[in-house]
């Protein structure tokens, strides 16, 4: 069926992530792009599950609250002519291997900082995904109503730490506390004046003066006014010029600064963002690049959530569309299996509650009930079978070697482990040289482990004996100038191999890369690895 709408429809989508350390202000800078799109009435209620979903770690908490975070996985809304879906990356204790592939998923990236913190640790981590993928990376520095570092030690904060260049879209007024008056917008010549107080509930009345203006030293004060011109005439001089080339491939960042929680500067980054930012972009298949104007359906499965309830082992799996129109009940080849499946009940998320979708377009996302027929990466379309290049297995962190309390149950603990690595839950590892017993289980985030240690009992009744092992990390070899055992490594480094039989190296520091490296010449590591048929090599 013929679709003039297609052309539209992609121009005004924005899928995209908001990647940041716990405590940045994520939940509060969602809610408030969520209040200005309409799609909550009263800011609070992101917060309210938030609170819910983490008033305990106990994973049987967190599963209890399962259909709260389905629902926050994605959501969408419209704003100003755009249809926006921010999906969402966890962070806190339910870090893991997913948070890494939602951002396979994703056009562009919004960088969160604290400005009295600057550039935090699982931010880096983040941010290394979204380059892997030379994907745009907006940043906004958030909390300036408290004191933080100066900007400019920002600027360098990033360069130095995530290697990338930064042009400010807007500079602050007073950093140092309690004095901040507001931001400069450079692209208008305009400061927006600072309202102070709590505007957390509604959207505000902005209070603009040019910067030409002769009341503007009246109204920021003399020594905010001085430092302000001296800081203008420097970014002029001294900072990089805005490029949206450059913005656009990822080498430059623009950077945006502003208080979530007094509803300050948002609407500024909003409106910016939407407008610099791309709309769902071409991705690369085995049969070539295809446009998401195509007429041709295509989407990939990014993420597969199990279902709450453990009596049922059925899942929903999230796609994101790539091509073409989605259509309710429609039949589309499923690359996995190689045969033509149904999309029924197909699910689409908004701010508050999922429904079911009719039709939908590139650059959204819909949740498919998964009676257990989808991997990661599947890839599914109309006509012509096509692959994406799947989404990569990232490096694990943390490693247990695990195996049943029962010996007798040895076959139904493979089957669950089998079943949660297809679901991406975890990865598993052999170090051949140890015997054939061994099974390691690695895994992003620590909680990983207790949702493997819960499942296996709830759903395969069998009790898991895990012993954490020292590594953090792995690297997958993509050459070597001879064979594993040969190489000089650390007493500490272990050699291994994937699901998939690959060979690994297995790292407890940082240190011990690096002499594998040095030591090593011609060895080639990788921080992914394609995900492959990984999980149908066990
Ligand atoms: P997260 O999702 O990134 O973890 O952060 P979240 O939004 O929960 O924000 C973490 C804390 O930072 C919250 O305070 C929140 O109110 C505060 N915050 C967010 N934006 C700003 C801001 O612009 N200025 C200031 N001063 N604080 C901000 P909390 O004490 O943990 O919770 P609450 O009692 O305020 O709700």
């Amino acid at each position: 069926m013929e679709h003039p709408e297609l052309s539209r429809e992609v121009a005004r989508r924005r899928t995209f992530a908001i990647i940041s350390h716990p405590d940045a202000g994520k939940t509060t800078l969602t809610e408030k792009l969520l209040l200005y799109g309409g799609a909550i009435r009263q800011a609070g209620s992101v917060k309210a599950r938030k609170a819910a979903k983490y008033a305990t770690s106990d994973w049987m908490e967190i599963e209890k609250q399962r259909g709260i975070s389905v629902t926050s996985s994605a959501m969408m809304f419209d704003f100003d002519g755009y249809r926006i879906n921010i999906l969402d990356t966890p962070g806190h204790q339910d870090f893991s291997e997913d948070t890494y592939r939602t951002l396979v998923a994703t056009d562009s990236a919004v960088m969160l900082m604290d400005c009295a913190k600057g550039v935090e640790e699982q931010t880096v981590k983040l941010f290394k995904v979204c380059r892997l993928r030379s994907i745009p990376i907006f940043t906004f520095v958030n909390k300036l109503d408290r004191a933080g570092k100066d900007p400019f030690e920002l600027m360098e904060e990033l360069e130095q730490v995530l290697g990338i260049r930064s042009c400010p879209v807007n500079w602050p007024i007073g950093v140092h506390g309690s004095d901040f008056k507001g931001v400069y917008h450079r692209d208008t010549r305009k400061v927006e004046l600072y309202q102070g107080g709590n505007h957390g509930q509604s959207q505000v009345d902005v209070t603009e003066i040019d910067l030409d203006d002769p009341s503007l030293e009246q109204a920021i004060g003399k020594p905010y006014y001085d430092k302000l011109m001296e800081d203008v005439e420097l970014l002029d001089v001294a900072g990089d010029p805005f490029d949206l080339d450059m913005i656009l491939s990822g080498q430059l960042t623009p950077m945006f600064f502003g208080s979530a929680s007094n509803n300050f500067g948002v609407e500024p980054f909003l409106k910016r963002f939407l407008e610099y930012t791309k709309s769902p972009t071409p991705r690369t298949s085995d049969q070539g690049i295809i446009e998401p104007t195509d007429e041709k359906f295509t989407g990939f499965v990014f993420k597969i959530q199990a279902n709450m309830n453990p009596a049922h082992r059925d899942r929903l799996a999230f796609m994101r569309i790539c091509s073409g129109v989605f259509e309710k009940g429609m039949s589309v080849w499923h690359s996995s299996s190689g045969k033509d499946i149904k999309l029924a009940q197909p699910q689409q998320f908004m701010a508050q509650e999922h429904e079911t979708v009719d039709l939908a377009y590139p650059g959204d996302i819909i949740g498919l009930f998964d009676p257990g027929i989808f991997r990661l990466g599947d890839t599914l379309c109309t006509g012509a079978p096509v692959r994406y290049s799947g989404i990569p297995l990232f490096a694990p962190e943390f490693f247990c070697r695990v195996s049943p309390l029962d010996s007798m149950k040895r076959k139904q603990f493979l089957k669950g482990v089998q079943q949660l690595s297809q679901e991406g839950a975890i990865q598993t590892f052999k170090r051949p040289n140890i015997g054939r017993e061994e099974m390691i289980a690695g895994v992003v985030g620590v909680l990983q482990m207790e949702v493997l240690e819960h499942r296996l009992k709830q759903e395969y009744g069998v009790d898991l004996v895990r012993e954490s092992l020292p590594f953090r990390y792995v690297r997958w070899v993509d050459a070597s100038p001879k064979p594993l055992e040969k190489l000089r490594l650390t007493s500490t480094t272990a050699i291994a191999e994937d699901s998939a039989q690959r060979p690994v190296l297995l790292f407890e520091n940082e240190w011990s890369i690096r002499l594998a490296q040095e030591n090593n010449e011609g060895l080639v590591l990788k921080e992914t690895a394609d995900r492959l048929e990984a999980d149908a090599m066990m």
